[in-house]
């Protein structure tokens, strides 16, 4: 039976299955006996899934008790009728053992035969792609994502989407998808106005030539408190006091530095253009770090010359019209709030960039989806934004799904949003640095004094599980919940954690050292691997569900489900090196106990890439 993507090596037993579904629910409606319609067909098929109990079976189908209820029928009967066209279908008794009865109200459960689990998993040995089958239908998919407000120090709350962004990319890529990630910069907001003002007001240019990231900083913090004018911001701030004292119209002027800026003032723009750089080293510092590239980085900045026209277009299609002299496109009729595209002092907005965007990327990237990582405080924004460009009727975006990707807020351990004790929020380099400095006192402390690891080699350790327990930790939340950000729970060695993962995959890959295997030869002279024994089959499967799980996972954009995949897969390989032996079977027992290995160590280390994360040999 060959793959998704037509390659023989690789086997989706969940797609194989519905396929076997498929048509045993076209013949049910074709025999008239369910209603079932083209258009229920997937939604039925959703509802085969892997069993939480492997006593089950390994794959359960669960749409009869539905069906039944519609047709007025037993769902036992409807189960039976099913399962006899099941049987039938094209290729399902070369994969699946013959279902047997409905079990309970009316569950097909199906097990894969222990041949096709064996040949399936020998071949996935061999197999570059893990045994994993690419999407049949590759698309072109554009993440935006990261996406902070430059000119402002990069935060805690920046981290997520940064995070998950690349996490979602990576693992589209890996499904065999087009993937576009662009970092949309706001690189033209309001925050310039503070550092024009603040370079202009009070600026230390020895300070600045020494470090101009820092020096844009602490301008950034003190015009902020300044315009900001809040009394105990200020009572706690006497260089803002005082500047605040000599400027009591702060805020206005920065708001008009702003405006001189998106009007073209020449010393704003040369003032612009001197700031970005060095902007753009401060986050390019830590997209280093995190091991975070972008296939585009286009800013607000970019989209600038195109606004004009954007809500020209829309007012010329009776979409925008004038309400006391801003422009709005009214969603909700005429009573309802517009979504403002041009202030009445003639300002474009966020919405105003984001609708130029859309139609920028549509004619320039021809994509079929476009995730927008972001804050979940941004939904409305979002459902706006992808109505009005819905309604605007732009040339091919009917066909362009329109995903806003929301996550939740960093909590600390108080359950607060996440600050510093002085109250500020926290900045991701210190974080970052903190998770390292954390992880040094973890990693490689058995190892000292009896040849372990030298001081360098335990720095870069340090450094890979530092951060990586930093991504994991927030991988590993439902994206859409609030997640309280602890390090004493990150780097726990156990449990679902980065550094579990990591110290597993160094467990796994020991193995190899210690006998001296050659991983290479193994794979190529593997006569093929067993499934006899329980632990040794529930391994195969979960190492063979990879593939699914990655469909899961872009279904919903959820990395979490990787997350909690990987985890059942550190879980069952415990199980199995705990009760069999490897290293010490022989023939062909230890071969295929050692390709076990292989391939689990081999996919542990996949999974962990594919959500940005490194590991290490030992730790
Ligand atoms: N710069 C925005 C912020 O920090 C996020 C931008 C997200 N992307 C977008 N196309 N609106 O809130």
């Amino acid at each position: 039976m060959s793959g998704e993507d037509g390659h023989p090596a690789r086997v989706n037993f969940r797609s194989a299955l519905r396929r076997a579904f498929r048509h045993a629910l076209e013949g049910l409606a074709a025999d008239g006996v369910a209603a079932i319609g083209p258009d229920d067909i997937a939604g039925l098929l959703e509802q085969v899934r892997e069993t939480a109990d492997a006593t089950f079976g390994d794959y359960s189908g669960t749409m009869a008790m539905g069906l039944a209820k519609k047709a007025g029928r037993k769902p036992r009967d409807v189960a039976v009728e099913i399962i006899r066209r099941l049987e039938a279908a094209p290729g399902y008794a070369a994969v699946f053992e013959p279902p047997g009865d409905p079990v309970g109200p009316g569950f097909i459960n199906v097990r894969v035969t222990d041949a096709a689990l064996a040949a399936a998993v020998t071949r996935a040995v061999a197999d570059q792609r893990l045994g994993v089958a690419a999407a049949e239908a590759p698309l072109t998919v554009v993440v935006d994502f990261s996406s902070p407000n430059v000119a402002k120090p990069m935060h805690v709350g920046h981290i997520r989407s940064t995070v998950i962004g690349d996490a979602l990319a990576r693992i589209l890529r890996f499904r065999g998808h087009r993937v576009i990630t662009d970092n949309h910069l706001g690189d033209w907001g309001t925050q310039f106005g503070m550092i024009l003002w603040g370079w202009k007001h009070c600026r230390d240019e020895a300070a600045y030539a020494l470090d101009p990231t820092a020096e844009l900083g602490r301008l950034y913090r003190l015009v902020r408190r300044v315009a900001d004018a809040k009394p105990e911001e200020l009572a706690a701030d006497p260089a803002a006091a005082a500047l605040a004292a000599q400027h009591p119209d702060a805020a206005r002027e920065v708001l008009a530095e702003t405006a001189r800026l998106h009007e073209g003032d020449p010393e704003n723009r040369r003032l612009w253009e001197a700031f970005m750089p060095v902007c753009r080293g401060e986050i390019d510092r830590i997209y280093a770090r995190l091991h975070v590239t972008f296939d585009h980085t286009l800013g607000e900045s970019f989209f600038q010359p195109l606004l004009a026209g954007t809500v020209r277009d829309l007012e010329a299609r009776g979409l925008a019209r004038e309400s006391r002299g801003a422009v709005g496109v009214f969603l909700r009729g005429d009573d309802g709030p517009p979504l403002l595209i041009r202030k009445a002092d003639g300002a474009f907005l966020y919405a105003t960039t984001d609708l130029a965007t859309i139609r920028w990327r549509l004619e320039h990237w021809k994509p079929d989806r476009i995730l927008y990582v972001v804050d979940h405080r941004q939904s409305e924004h979002f459902e706006q934004v992808f109505e009005a460009a819905r309604r605007w009727g732009l040339p091919g975006l009917d066909d362009v799904e329109l995903v806003h990707v929301a996550f939740g807020t960093v909590l600390g351990e108080d359950g607060r949003p996440f600050k510093t004790r002085a109250g500020d929020t926290v900045g991701l380099e210190a974080l970052l640095d903190e998770g390292v400095e954390r992880a040094a006192a973890v990693v490689g402390s058995g190892d000292e004094g009896r040849g372990g690891m030298s001081a360098a080699d335990r720095r870069r350790v340090a450094e890979t599980v530092g951060i990586g327990a930093i991504k994991y930790a927030d991988l590993a939340q439902n994206r859409t919940t609030d997640y309280v950000f602890s390090f004493d729970k990150m780097l726990q060695l156990n449990g679902n954690t980065a550094a579990y993962m990591q110290y597993a995959v160094a467990r796994v890959e020991g193995i190899f050292t210690k006998g001296g295997v050659d991983r290479e030869a193994l794979r190529r002279h593997c006569a093929g691997v067993l499934v006899s024994d329980p632990r040794e089959r529930a391994l195969a499967l979960q190492l063979l569900r990879f593939g699914e799980a990655l469909e899961d996972v872009e279904a919903d954009s959820r990395p979490n489900v990787l997350t909690a995949w990987l985890y059942d897969l550190a879980g069952c390989y415990s199980t199995f090196y705990d009760a069999l032996p490897v290293l010490k079977a022989e023939g062909p027992e230890r071969d295929s106990r050692l390709a076990l290995c292989d391939l689990t160590g081999r996919v542990l280390r996949q999974g962990l890439d594919l959500l940005g994360i490194g590991t290490v040999e030992r730790m």
